[in-house]
């Protein structure tokens, strides 16, 4: 089957406007601050691509290991119909589940959501002719605002996967688990993976890897910045920071001005200083009971936690509980 033509809840100039607002919000703020979304147009996402091939990335080789050994067992427990992958990327690791659900029969639609239209035509296509059968329904969205638009009926299982629900600050967490359950029906799945704490002689070299491919990634967004609004960002003229916060339990990515400099972008003279930084993303690391509490806030019931053989990553499995459906959810 091929895919279904890509639905499209996140136009160009929707696009455009968001990115004019959060440029001109975090640029004015102290400190200032951009929100991760924005590395992913199509040269971000080849990027981040070629940081999951990184020795010191263990995040996706971990969740893969998890997903490799568990992908039956979630099949059987969950029996879905309908698989939706938020923040889908190239579904790489999905395909565990779809092998698995193809396995057991049953599954008859896939729906991956993401805000990369380069990453997801790539990904629907390759599905589409690899899983002949499935119908794969890709929707360009973003999983902050477009959750109340997923395809309603039952035996639904959401998969968030790779870590991402870390690069939500916590405040937004609550809102995405929130409309996450408000989404689903009762006794419907949500599969989450986790990064977790842990030494941070591990997590920092993950981003901050020897071949400077985070940092690439890193500066891309200036340069998606200076093409999309004709922006004038030197992108070499700052340094990739990677920084592990204890108290918060996050790593922060920055991108560090290493002289001063005066920036022209929208109608703004955006100074910075030297040494002064531009937060470009938080990756939150998480620890198990964390996760079942923020997960049963949102009204989910676990159901089981998974890591792999070196206790780096977590996968949770929840179900959308009834009993503790939450009131309203935006
Ligand atoms: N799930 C994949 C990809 C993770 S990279 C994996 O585990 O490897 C994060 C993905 O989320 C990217 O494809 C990016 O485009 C997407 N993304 C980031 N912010 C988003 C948002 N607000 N809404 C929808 N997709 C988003
Ligand atoms: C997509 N997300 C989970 C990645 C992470 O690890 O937080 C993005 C990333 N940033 C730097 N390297 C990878």
């Amino acid at each position: 089957m091929s895919a279904e033509p890509l639905e499209i809840h996140l136009e160009g100039w929707d696009l455009d406007r968001r990115l004019r607002e959060d440029v001109e919000a975090g640029l004015t703020a102290r400190p200032k601050w951009l929100p991760p979304r924005w590395f992913y147009d199509a040269r971000g996402s080849e990027l981040f691509e070629e940081i999951t091939r990184l020795p010191e990335y263990y995040p996706t080789r971990a969740e893969r290991s998890i997903l490799t050994e568990r992908a039956g067992e979630i099949a059987e427990l969950t029996g879905a119909k309908t698989l939706i992958e938020l923040g889908s990327g190239s579904s790489e690791k999905t395909r565990l589940l779809l092998d698995a659900f193809t396995r057991r029969g049953g599954l008859g639609t896939f729906v991956p959501l993401d805000v990369s239209v380069s990453a997801l035509r790539q990904s629907t296509e390759q599905i589409a002719a690899d899983y002949p059968g499935l119908r794969v329904r890709g929707i360009v969205g973003d999983f902050t605002h477009h959750l109340d638009r997923l395809p309603a009926g039952g035996g639904r299982l959401v998969v968030f996967l790779g870590g991402t629900i870390g690069n939500l600050l916590p405040a937004e967490r609550v809102r995405f688990l929130a409309a996450t359950r408000a989404a689903l029906e009762p006794g419907d799945w949500l599969l989450l993976g986790t990064d977790l704490v842990k030494d941070p002689a591990v997590i920092v070299p993950a981003y901050d890897d020897a071949a400077g491919v985070t940092a690439e990634f890193n500066r891309n967004v200036l340069r998606m910045i200076n093409r999309e609004l004709g922006a004038d960002f030197e992108p070499e003229a700052f340094a990739h920071v990677a920084l592990w916060d204890p108290e918060r339990e996050w790593i922060e990515m920055r991108l560090r001005a290493e002289r001063p400099m005066r920036v022209r972008v929208l109608d703004l003279d955006v100074e910075f200083g030297a040494g002064e930084d531009l937060r470009t993303e938080v990756s939150a690391k998480f620890r198990p009971e964390g996760i079942a509490e923020e997960l049963a806030a949102a009204g989910f019931a676990g159901h089981a936690f998974w890591t792999d053989a070196d206790g780096l990553f977590g996968v949770t499995l929840a179900r959308a509980d009834e009993r503790l459906r939450p009131p309203t959810a935006d």
